[in-house]
């Protein structure tokens, strides 16, 4: 039976990923390996800890030891790198972290995938590496052949990352796939992120800060398409290649506030506009359709309401 280890499982996309994975496949072991930092939570994979077919290590992607050890104690085959530190307003703050942990700990796995030998190393990156879009031109998508122009400290470092995992195939012919995703959402995000810190100040009545304008757009796509994604990329996708994932879903910032609220019954009012954040991007979208072509995979449609009631009556109670 095969072995794959999911870093940054106990975080908001990654155990969204191992219960779709667990759920999905019964045919193989998923090992979730993850320093447990301020945006881990054990809480996230109650629903899986009896599974037989699941483990869980405590280890941080930048300690070759707890990395060797993890290599030499459970063979895996497949390597699926979620962890990372995620949050652009963190990486403003300190981005030495974030190159400590998106890079380098990239590296450290990287190295032990070559020593040990692996079927895949999936990177797991994001539509930030590419930059921003201008509002005025809504056709313009970025596909997998656009330049890499990252706009913030964490943008930079996921692009580092991804170049070098792709250095790994080129040089030592590593089998090696990256996935660049838009914005997710869905349960078990850290409460520092727009969807739930807005559903949270919403239900205490505490303002909600918008930045700038609130005019930046995103695509929005449910953690368990991304998942659904990644699972085929890592069965059939062509190594040494870049897959966009896209839910072909894009909305702006106040505009979704505004939904929350009205989810909520909220009042308009507690929106405030706070001075923008420094390089903020205007709008991310990418173009799906090499993943589509490729493997066929679309993004179904899931509705942010859903998400949105389900923090509500999970902090109401
Ligand atoms: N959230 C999004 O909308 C989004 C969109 C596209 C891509 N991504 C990418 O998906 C991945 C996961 O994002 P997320 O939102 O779930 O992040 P998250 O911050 O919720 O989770 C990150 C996880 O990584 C773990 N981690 C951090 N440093 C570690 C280390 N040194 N060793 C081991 N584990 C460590 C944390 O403990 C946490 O459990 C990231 O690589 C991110 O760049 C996120």
């Amino acid at each position: 039976m095969e072995t794959f280890v999911v870093t940054g499982g106990a975080g908001f996309i990654g155990s969204a990923f191992i219960r779709y994975m667990l759920k999905k496949h019964r045919d193989r072991r998923i090992v979730c390996f993850d320093a447990l930092t301020y945006a881990a939570d054990m809480s996230n994979l109650s629903s899986v800890m009896r599974d037989p077919l699941f483990s869980f290590i405590k280890g941080d992607i930048t300690a070759e030891d707890d990395v060797e050890n993890l290599f030499a104690a459970y063979r895996p085959s497949v390597i699926v790198n979620f962890a990372a530190e995620s949050h652009v307003d963190r990486s403003i703050e300190s981005p030495s972290l974030f190159i400590k942990t998106n890079v380098d700990g990239t590296g450290t796995l990287l190295d032990a995938s070559l020593r040990h030998g692996i079927r895949r190393f999936h990177q797991i990156s994001t539509d930030e590496v590419y930059g921003d879009l201008p509002l005025d031109h809504p056709e313009m998508r970025f596909t997998e052949l656009s330049p890499l122009r990252p706009s913030s400290p964490y943008s930079a470092s996921k692009a580092a990352a991804d170049l070098l995992a792709l250095s790994y195939h080129r040089t030592y012919g590593l089998d090696v796939t990256v996935s660049r995703c838009s914005n997710n959402f869905g349960p078990c995000q850290n409460r520092e992120k727009l969807i739930p810190k807005t559903v949270w100040n919403a239900i205490h009545d505490e303002s909600i800060p918008v930045y700038g304008d609130g005019l930046n757009v995103r695509d929005w796509i449910h953690t368990d398409e991304h998942s659904r994604a990644i699972d085929q990329i890592i069965e059939r996708g062509r190594s040494g290649e870049v897959y966009n994932i896209g839910g072909n879903n894009e909305i702006n910032n106040i505009t979704l506030v505004k939904e929350i609220l009205s989810v909520l019954d909220k009042p308009l009012s507690l929106i405030e506009y706070v001075p923008d954040r420094k390089g903020h991007d205007r709008r991310y979208a990418v173009d799906p359709s090499k993943i589509r072509d490729e493997l066929g995979f679309e993004a179904e449609k899931h509705s942010i309401r859903d998400t949105v009631l389900h923090y509500a009556n999970l902090w109401k109670a």
